[in-house]
């Protein structure tokens, strides 16, 4: 039977009920249920990453069948923008009672996934979390415990282990070629454009982001997870705000009607991008969120200069650092070892220095120096955001890196962090077998 035949002879059959017409399996013409998924947190990450291209790319496996937000402007506009049209909610235990998701795609601020993971994983769903897991040992320690007793995984969102230069540092760096990995130098530039942002926004303040120790520096610490091969022990750090915040002698609210929007070098004028003007400040009637909050305002409680060392439990030694008012973004990382030693400059948003690859400098101890060049051409982080989402909802069993990331992938990540952040409030070391009741093990278990 032609498939089209099929459709039109099984239409009552079809309809109203949740199979995927247009799915077929293995062409026997049976019709496949698709994924019932939910989102809760319809920002610019859960629309842009996990809304549209999901439904672009696995349309025909996977479907929305609610959205939520505390903001109801946003989950509104969320709906318009992704075309669905499965209920929204401003409750979340609502959208779980009523749409019974397979899934459940975390998006919302950092500070509230554990509530939204440890509720999810309660009412049965599969949880999809954004990085960072959570932001404080305890929230950790909850979601761990929720997920033992819910005997559901947790996949945790790590799309940076995808692009296709970080890979190449993985192979090379379990190929042996640099003998014994002995210590990492990592350090990380934000510019005073994408730094700058996360002052503006609801990352500014701890109880929302931990810090950029936590929110932006996970992504950073789960690569050292992973290309060390190891799980962190001890962390020691130091961390200060020389530039935003307090630091200014003048400020506002917000950008927008700024009286020293002339002056101001951080000045920013979201009303020139529509779909940000659609999602935030359209709705800032609801929740009085401000997206273009000024970069000095006095309560901002977070580092904008870190400085992390970390000891694995593999005795590996890491030298990190984050810089949130850089003239320029990207990173240099180096990785030494007993024959060699492996390093990268990745220069990110620098449109005069585009280049269709990147470079790993490969240098052997008493030998030559190589120059390997990955292409970088793909979009979406070189590709990276595409393969994860491939690998999340059309896995086909191969994980060659081994990217895959659980929740201890993700406490493993953000727990260093939390040490970091716990250290520079303390003064002392902070040992991170002491935060939960994970302990670190000197070569990291697999992924999920
Ligand atoms: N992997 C990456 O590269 C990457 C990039 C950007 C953001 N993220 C992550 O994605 C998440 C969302 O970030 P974003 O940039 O989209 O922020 P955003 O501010 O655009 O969106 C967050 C949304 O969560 C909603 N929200 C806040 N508290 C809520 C609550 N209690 N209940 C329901 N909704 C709530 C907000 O109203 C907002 O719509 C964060 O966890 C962030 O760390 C990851």
């Amino acid at each position: 039977m032609h498939r089209r035949n099929f459709i039109q002879q099984s239409g009552s059959l079809l309809a109203g009920t949740v199979l995927a017409g247009n799915a077929i399996a293995n062409d026997s013409f049976l019709p496949v249920a698709k994924k019932r998924v939910a989102m809760v947190g319809t920002g610019v990450r859960g629309l842009g990453m996990w809304g549209k291209p999901v439904l672009e790319e696995f349309g025909e496996v996977v479907e929305f069948v609610g959205l939520c937000d505390i903001n109801p402007g946003r989950v509104q506009t969320g709906k318009k923008f992704l075309g669905v049209n499965c209920n929204t909610y401003t409750d979340f235990d609502k959208m779980m009672q009523e749409t019974k998701p397979d899934a459940l795609i975390v998006t919302t601020v950092d500070g509230t996934h554990h509530q939204f993971i440890i509720k999810g994983l309660q009412y049965g769903a599969e949880i999809i979390t954004e990085k960072p897991l959570t932001i404080d040992e305890q929230k950790c320690q909850s979601i761990l415990d929720a997920e033992e007793k819910a005997g559901k995984k947790i996949k945790v969102t790590f799309n940076y282990r995808y692009s296709p230069h970080r890979q190449k540092l993985y192979e090379l760096l379990r190929s042996g070629t640099i003998g014994e990995l002995t210590s990492v130098d990592f350090h990380w530039y934000l510019d005073i454009h994408h730094g700058a942002d996360y002052f503006r926004r609801w990352h500014r303040l701890r109880k929302n982001s931990g810090s950029l120790l936590v929110h932006k520096a996970t992504h950073h610490f789960d690569l050292l997870n992973w290309w060390v091969g190891s799980e962190p022990e001890e962390v020691f750090a130091f961390g200060k705000l020389d530039v935003y915040g307090k630091n200014s002698s003048f400020r506002s609210d917000k950008c927008r009607g700024c009286s020293y929007k002339d002056s101001c070098k951080f000045f920013w004028d979201i009303t020139n991008d529509q779909q940000l003007v659609q999602l935030y400040v359209d709705n800032e009637k609801y929740d009085g969120y401000l997206r273009d909050g000024c970069v000095f305002r006095e309560d901002i409680d977070i580092f904008d200069q870190m400085a992390v060392q970390i000891k694995y439990a593999s005795k590996v030694q890491v030298s990190y650092s984050l810089t949130a008012f850089s003239p320029y973004e990207g990173y240099r990382i180096a990785f030494n070892g007993t024959k060699g030693r492996l390093e990268a400059w990745i220069k990110e948003n620098q449109p005069w220095q585009e280049s269709a690859y990147d470079e790993i400098q490969l240098t052997h101890s008493f030998g030559q120096r190589e120059i390997i060049q990955v292409a970088n051409n793909e979009g979406g982080h070189g590709g990276g955001d595409a393969r994860l989402r491939k690998q999340i909802f059309k896995p086909d069993g191969q994980d060659p890196y081994r990217q895959a990331a659980g929740s201890r992938d993700g406490a493993m990540a953000c727990l260093i962090g939390i040490a970091a952040r716990n250290s520079i409030d303390s003064g002392k070391p902070v040992m991170i077998g002491d935060l939960t009741t994970l302990k670190p093990k000197a070569e990291r278990p697999y992924g999920l």
